[in-house]
């Protein structure tokens, strides 16, 4: 399956007719409006908070930090780049844990109080690069948090290929993607952990952080733990019990860390677990043989029945694959907002619009929507062209996952016009990503327009927006997943292919190695039918650069730099 690379899509008729064509239901205005007048341009005053303009920068993690939790030179750099982004609010710089055995591995920041002072700094140097380049006083609008995580089921805190899951509950797809048995966290350590996020809270005010992000999403344990429906206890089952951990962490922050916000940052809806198919396309996981003997009554918030899978369209679009059905049983059993079709994707919403209410009840008033987890569903969490290494071709054109992300902000922003949303996965709109923020904001559908990849290819871009400046097309995002691809392999994040500070380092070589044996090997298990189905996959990938994985295939690392050039010099 092949979808049109963004950046052919070159005038306003010709992205539409795409999209139209596509039955993608994406609004965008067609002119920008000039800087003083832009919607992404307006400050907005929520309480006390006064933030500067509509851009906020997403967490994003590097794999860069010291084993004992602290930034290196390279997280350093990232920070500082959000600092010269002219974004004004950042939603937690990225995440960090709140002890050791909930690092998702071993480079991750931790917030103890060994490593306080070194985590302050870090603040410290996004204010200054924000003041070099903005002016003395400019970080008077700028809104700082720290986004404080456990990694649950995703925790590798020792080594990066060993993983030491303690999951809030079980699940028979995920668990057996485990070498080793999978722990469930009890009551009593659950209860522990509370502590130990209200104690981080704490610190995270100490450091200057204006507000702490209780993590709930992408899988992790705070986002597990929504969906734990299977779990005895407290801390399952009925939503009550599902929502007691991070109410408990909340109730815990606000009764001992006066002054410090706290805000939420969800997967608002999730799917089945995707794999990858013999032909390296996705499909949702038949989870019928697995789930046997599993519980059947229907859950808060999980959307019955569909045999079409999530991005088909009642008549599938040219283009789009169909995939097998899903088994009944995981969504009942199973999840947080389940989505299996997008007709769907309101009522899946029903259980996240409790936890809603629950949260602005508790006096929450920011919310970060995202949807899935880079584990498990990345095309739903992160749209891309290209996948990461334990990834899959997209089962859907990148920006159906887009609009799906853009359209439940809308839907909760509605439900919930007091709260202040932040929308996420923009980045694969590329040369349209200006057009579509403009049109969320103008039309209130979200209040802030989040920016993930786009920043680590482009940290200026939403400068450039704000002052109506035209984009600088070679530094663009093109979602060649090499900032996920390096973490799979124990590296470092960086965008490789467009940042040379990056593709300068020896661990750019490895990527294009791995990348290289890992599309051979692909090609040879591909049968010949689909053959000609992956040499369109390749065709594709080389006329959209280097980075490209099947495309690289044949080529030798000079000659896929020497293409990296290539793309450059087209755009
Ligand atoms: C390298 C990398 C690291 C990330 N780290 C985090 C993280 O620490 N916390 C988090 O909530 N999301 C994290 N994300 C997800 C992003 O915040 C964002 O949701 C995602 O990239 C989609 O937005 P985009 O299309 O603008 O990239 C990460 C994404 C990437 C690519
Ligand atoms: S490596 Fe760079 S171009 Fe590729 S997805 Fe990441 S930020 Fe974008």
């Amino acid at each position: 399956m092949s979808y049109p690379r963004i950046a052919s899509l070159k005038t306003a008729a010709a992205f539409r007719a795409h999209l139209e064509r596509s039955g993608i239901a994406l609004g965008f205005d067609e002119q920008l409006a000039p800087p003083a007048a832009s919607p992404l341009a307006q400050p907005i005053e929520i309480g006390s908070v006064r933030v500067g303009n509509r851009f906020c920068i997403l967490p994003m993690e590097g794999w860069d930090g010291t084993r004992e939790g602290e930034p290196s030179e390279l997280t350093r750099r990232r920070w500082r780049h959000f600092g010269i982004s002219g974004a004004k609010l950042m939603w937690g710089g990225e995440a960090v844990a709140v002890r050791h055995d909930g690092r998702a591995n071993p480079n991750q920041l931790m917030l103890t109080r060994k490593t306080g002072r070194a985590i302050a700094s870090l603040r410290g140097e996004l204010v200054a690069s924000h003041r070099e380049r903005f002016g003395s006083n400019a970080d008077a609008d700028l809104f700082i948090g720290l986004q404080l995580t456990h990694s649950g089921r995703f925790a590798r805190p020792d080594a990066y290929d060993r993983p030491a899951p303690l999951a809030g509950a079980a699940h028979p797809l995920l668990d057996r993607r485990f070498p080793t048995a999978v722990r469930i966290l009890t009551d009593e350590e659950l209860d522990r952990l509370v502590d130990d996020f209200v104690a981080a809270a704490g610190l995270a005010r100490d450091c200057g952080f204006q507000f702490v992000d209780v993590k709930a999403c992408h899988g992790y344990l705070g986002h597990e733990l929504l969906g734990a429906r299977s779990r005895d206890g407290k801390y399952g089952g009925p939503l009550e019990n599902r929502t007691r951990f991070m109410r408990r962490i909340i109730e815990g922050i606000r009764a001992n860390v006066p002054g410090l916000q706290i805000v939420v940052r969800v997967s608002a809806f999730d799917t089945v677990p995707y794999r990858k198919r013999p032909d390296g396309v996705g499909e949702p996981e038949d989870s019928g043989a697995a789930l046997k003997g599993c519980a059947t009554e229907t859950g808060f918030g999980i959307v019955e029945t569909a045999t079409r899978s999530i991005g088909e369209t009642a008549t599938p679009s040219i283009g789009e694959t169909t995939t097998p059905s899903v088994a009944q049983p995981f969504r009942a059993a199973f999840g947080f907002g389940i989505v299996t079709h997008d007709d769907q994707l309101d009522s899946s919403l029903e259980e996240p619009r409790a936890l809603l209410r629950m949260l602005e009840g508790l006096g929450v008033r920011w919310i970060c929507v995202t949807g899935g987890s880079p584990y498990y569903n990345p095309h739903v969490q992160r749209p891309a062209m290209f996948p990461p290494l334990d990834g899959y071709e997209p089962p859907e054109d990148p920006l159906r996952g887009v609009a799906r992300q853009i359209r439940a902000t809308a839907l909760l922003k509605q439900s919930f016009p007091n709260l202040v949303f932040v929308g996420s996965a923009y980045s694969y709109l590329q040369e349209w990503l200006p057009h579509v923020a403009q049109h969320v904001i103008r039309n209130g559908m979200a209040d802030f327009v989040g920016l993930g990849r786009m920043v680590l290819a482009y940290p200026e871009l939403p400068a450039d927006v704000l002052a109506g400046t035209p984009l600088r097309r070679a530094s663009i995002c093109r979602t060649f997943s090499d900032c996920t691809t390096g973490p799979r392999l124990g590296l470092m994040s960086g965008c490789f292919p467009l940042d040379k500070f990056y593709a300068g380092r020896p661990e750019a070589v490895q990527i294009r190695d791995v990348r290289t044996r890992s599309a051979k090997s692909l090609a040879l298990q591909v049968d010949d039918e689909s053959a000609g189905r992956s040499a369109s996959l390749s065709g594709e990938r080389e006329s959209a650069g280097s980075a490209s994985l099947s495309g690289e295939g044949s080529l030798s690392q000079t000659e896929g730099s020497a293409s990296l050039s290539g793309e450059r010099g087209r755009t």
